[in-house]
């Protein structure tokens, strides 16, 4: 399946994306700089950029920098003097995501922090509400990153969680992944949460069989 699933996927990208030189260059310096292949793929960056542009997002947050791949999608669909905060525990992935994000010419709009998320985020109490907070770091701690994604939002902000189920793992409900057992909480949470309408589309595509939640605050 995989085969085909990344066939279609690259048809499609093909189809509708522009070709860019700057993302690809991107994902070369973060080969070449040992960097996981775990990245957005190209269409779903246009899905992040796109759902920065139609909700008309100014503030976004990001837990989960590691090249920059994502944070430069989001950060060329932010307004002028919109602003992505970037969240990141390994300094050497920060290190070539502030190249990358240089390169691309975002560097005014863009600010990664380093660091475990979790001693991060409280610091960002001090800041105006986020308009939109992706998740895509340690899925383990995903229960944690969606309590203060709530803290740090206001009426209408959106919470878009990637990985949410990493080959149908979710099911299993017996699983001893805690990564797995994240993305499981994280979601009967956002179900349960009161403060949240929610759903999840799978996907399949270069990335593989995954998917994504999307919640919206309502109060
Ligand atoms: N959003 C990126 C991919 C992120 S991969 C993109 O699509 O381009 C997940 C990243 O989260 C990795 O770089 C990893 O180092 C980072 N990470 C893991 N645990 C973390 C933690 N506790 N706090 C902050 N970042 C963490
Ligand atoms: C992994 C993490 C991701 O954010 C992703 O998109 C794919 C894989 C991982 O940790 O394996
Ligand atoms: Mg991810």
């Amino acid at each position: 399946m995989q085969e085909q699933w990344s066939a279609v996927d690259n048809w499609l990208i093909s189809a509708l994306l522009p070709q860019d030189e700057i993302l690809e260059r991107v994902l070369k310096n973060n080969q070449q700089a040992g960097l996981p292949a775990i990245d957005v793929s190209p269409a779903q960056g246009q899905f992040l950029a796109m759902l920065i542009t139609i909700s008309g997002a100014q503030r976004v947050l990001e837990i989960g920098t590691l090249g920059g791949y994502s944070a430069i999608w989001m950060a060329r669909a932010l307004p002028e003097g919109g602003k992505i905060v970037s969240l990141e525990f390994d300094p050497h992935h920060g290190r070539i995501a502030q190249q990358n994000i240089d390169l691309a010419g975002v560097t005014g709009k863009t600010e990664i922090i380093i660091g475990p998320a979790l001693e991060s985020l409280p610091n960002l109490a001090q800041q105006p509400p986020f308009d939109f907070i992706f998740i895509d770091a340690d899925k383990r701690n995903n229960p944690a990153y969606l309590d203060w994604a709530l803290r740090l939002s206001r009426p209408g902000t959106l919470i878009f969680g990637d990985n949410v189920v990493r080959n149908g793992t979710i099911t299993d409900a017996q699983h001893p992944d805690p990564h797995v057992q994240g993305i499981q909480a994280f979601l009967q949470d956002a179900g349960q949460s009161g403060r949240l309408t929610a759903t999840a589309l799978q996907t399949t595509g270069i990335k593989g069989w995954d998917g994504f939640m999307l919640a919206r605050v309502n109060h």
